[in-house]
């Protein structure tokens, strides 16, 4: 029996909650071994909840999951930074694996947190950190194994490709937009975060210190965001033929680095253009595979919890692949069956 404690139960969490207890997918007979959520921190413990949950389940004190011996994997999807990034550190410290949809941790302390789980021996997976739904940092490490990755670039924010396309497509005003995008669960708690640029500029930093092997700075990263963007622009655009879209991108050029995050204008026949709602599209180049592009859901309950949940499922079966940053850059990969017998 593989047991999961979850750090959070919102929208993420709930998908991933979900996910597991569905009789109807192929999970237990994919993995052949039972998985069960064995225990979920949440802030309050008396807050009305969509999903029905046994109250034992519940906890306030994340040691029930931290130092709890029969949890094999702690699923961190809370959100914030310093709790976070303590909480997933005692997980490793206790040996257990960590999957985490925390683009805002994972991409401050990247280094860090592989350097526990190679020390620790433990699975450190976080796909649903960047893009929802699309797999990316997995064919992404795969890439960059083989190819030299000259730039990543894409739309990276389902939040606010959601505002920009409801102000030229349905003309509704910003804040309009912004509502909506809440109520469906794409925004983070914050949604300054979304609209000021800072997410996509944390999954820029991911994409592009796996991509170039070097860890990248988040705050080096120039970064302007869509707030000063309103109706009338959008209508001035749309005579012009011209579509904005917030994108992230990052280039590396004979080992210099540089990356940005802005609004940017693209006529009505670029791919990036027909990217709408909360669809993200991530394109990355590399000297011997050429251009990707990936594209799909990029936020919301469902879409990510499936991300988190092929974490999980490569936790289970030892698919998957820990990249050191530390060791002289080089990538260090290990598959362990550390369920063996269970
Ligand atoms: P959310 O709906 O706000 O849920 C957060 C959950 O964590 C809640 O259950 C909350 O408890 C709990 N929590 C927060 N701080 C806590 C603390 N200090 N101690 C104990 N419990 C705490 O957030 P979300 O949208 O699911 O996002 C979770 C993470 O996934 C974030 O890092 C976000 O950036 C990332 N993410 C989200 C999406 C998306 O589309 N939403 C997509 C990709 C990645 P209560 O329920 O008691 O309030
Ligand atoms: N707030 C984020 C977004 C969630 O809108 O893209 C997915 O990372």
């Amino acid at each position: 029996m593989i047991k999961i404690g979850l750090l959070g139960f919102g929208t993420v969490g709930t998908g991933v909650y979900e996910i597991i207890n569905n009789t109807e997918n192929n999970l237990r007979i994919l993995l052949n071994k039972e998985i069960e959520v064995s225990k979920i921190l949440v802030s309050d413990i008396n807050k009305k909840r969509n999903v029905v949950v046994s109250k034992d389940i519940l906890t306030q004190d994340p040691l029930d999951i931290l130092e709890n011996p029969e949890i094999d994997i702690v699923v961190e999807v809370m959100g914030g930074i310093d709790k976070a990034y303590e909480y997933m550190c005692l997980a490793f410290k206790n040996n257990k694996h960590v999957v985490t949809a925390n683009k805002a941790v994972v991409s401050k302390y990247i280094d860090k947190l592989l350097d526990l789980a190679n020390k620790y021996d433990r699975g450190f997976l976080f796909e649903a950190s960047v893009g929802g739904g699309i797999p990316i940092i997995k064919p992404l490490k795969q890439s960059a194994r083989i190819n030299n990755i000259s730039n990543v670039r894409g739309i990276l924010n389902g939040t606010t490709n959601f505002i920009l396309t409801k102000m030229c497509d349905e003309n509704l005003s910003f804040d309009e937009a912004l509502n909506i995008a809440q109520e469906l669960g794409y925004a983070e708690a914050d949604p300054t975060d979304d609209i000021e640029g800072y997410d996509v500029k944390r999954k820029l930093a991911i994409l592009s210190s796996i991509a170039f092997n070097n860890k990248t700075d988040v705050d080096s990263i120039m970064c302007r965001g869509i707030s000063s963007i309103n109706k009338v622009d959008i209508k001035m655009f749309k005579k012009l033929g011209l579509v904005s879209k917030l994108v992230g991108s990052a280039v590396s050029n004979d080992n210099n680095y540089s990356a940005s995050v802005e609004p940017i204008l693209l006529n009505e026949n670029s791919t990036f253009t027909t990217v709408k709602d909360a669809f993200n599209i991530v394109s990355i180049t590399g000297n011997v595979i050429g251009e990707l592009q990936f594209y799909g859901q990029g936020a919301g309950k469902n879409p990510t919890a499936n991300a988190v949940v092929s974490d999980i499922f490569d936790i289970v079966t030892g698919q998957y692949k820990r990249d050191d940053f530390v060791q002289n850059g080089k990538l260090i990969s290990a598959d362990i069956d550390l369920f063996k017998g269970r």
